[in-house]
This record gives structure tokens, sequence and C-alpha cells, in this order.
């Protein structure tokens, strides 16, 4: 239950419109019970959180990924998905992120990712962007 709050706590401060909107707090519960919620730490203390399941085409797909804002930039998202790719049980890793999301684009080009494909009228505007790495290839850790 402390890892809830936790999780809950950093996807709120992060976007409150869309996390009430999006259902997030339902959306992270479930994903706590159903052990695909991971807290990330740094120096023993939680800094954001990561939704990683199979649910896209039985592949490992990580749905979500929360810094906490002060965490950001020092590497720790790039180290985080690595250590996900590591556990991930597919030969290949895929996710998503908005056209407008440089930071998340910058992360997935450091970890390894390539340009999957885009899709429109998710966002009106913003269009969803995704990436795929092959597990196994060398790894790229600043
Ligand atoms: C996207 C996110 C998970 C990346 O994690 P992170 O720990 O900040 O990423 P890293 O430190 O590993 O850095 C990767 C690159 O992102 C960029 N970046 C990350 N934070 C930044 C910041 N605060 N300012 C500027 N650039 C930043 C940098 O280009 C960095 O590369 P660099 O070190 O060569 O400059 C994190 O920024 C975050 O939680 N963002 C808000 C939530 C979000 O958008 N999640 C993704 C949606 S699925």
């Amino acid at each position: 239950m402390r890892d809830k709050a936790i999780a809950v706590d950093f996807d709120y401060s992060l976007n409150r419109v869309e996390h009430i909107e999006l259902k997030r707090e339902e959306k992270i519960t479930k994903a706590i019970s159903d052990e695909e919620c991971y807290i990330i730490l740094a120096d023993n203390r939680s800094v954001g959180f990561m939704i990683f399941d199979y649910r896209f085409f039985d592949q490992g797909w990580i749905e979500l990924i929360v810094i906490e804002e002060k965490y950001r930039g020092k590497g720790i998202g790039v180290q985080a998905i690595d250590l996900i790719g590591k556990q991930c049980k597919t030969n290949k890793l895929f996710t998503s992120t908005n056209s407008s999301n440089t930071q998340m684009q910058k992360a997935l080009s450091k970890a390894g990712f390539s340009f999957a494909g885009k899709v429109n009228g998710l966002d009106e505007g913003d269009p969803e962007l995704f990436y795929y790495k092959k597990i196994g290839e060398t790894k790229t850790i600043s």
C-alpha cells in the first residue's frame, strides 16, 4: 500500500487532469495487484515508478514511466528502462510516447530503442510515436 501511495502521488503531481480523467489511480492499483508496477529507487529512495506488462501484441511493453521531477536528467530513466529490458521475457521490448515528449524520446534513444511508427488520432495534434528494442543488443548506459 505504501508503493501504491508513492506511484499515485508521482502520477498525480505529473499531470493532475490526466490522472483524474484517465482514472490513473485505478490503473496503478491494478498494475500493483498484478505485479506490473515497479518502484524506481535511487540511493534507497523512491524516485519514480514504471508500469510494465505484455499487453502489446504479447510483447514486453512499458506502459508508463515517471521519474520525480528533481531526479530527471540524471540517467535514472535510462537505467530503469535497461533493467526492465533485462527482466523482459520476450525478445523485443516496446513502448510509446507523444511527439511532444522529447525527454522520453531522448531517453529511449539513449537506451538503444528504434523508432517503430507513428499513430495519429489518439491525442489530437500530438501523434503517438512507437519505439522498440531488441533485447540482448548492447545497452548504452552513460
Ligand atoms: C521521460 C523520463 C522518464 C526520462 O527519465 P530521466 O531519468 O529524466 O531520463 P535520463 O536522465 O535517463 O535522460 C535521458 C535524456 O532525457 C533528457 N532529459 C531528461 N530530463 C531532462 C530535464 N529535466 N531537462 C532536460 N532534459 C532532460 C536528456 O536529454 C537526457 O539525456 P542527456 O542526459 O544526454 O541530456 C522522465 O523525464 C519523466 O519522468 N518525465 C515525465 C513523465 C513522462 O513523460 N514519462 C514518459 C511517458 S510514457
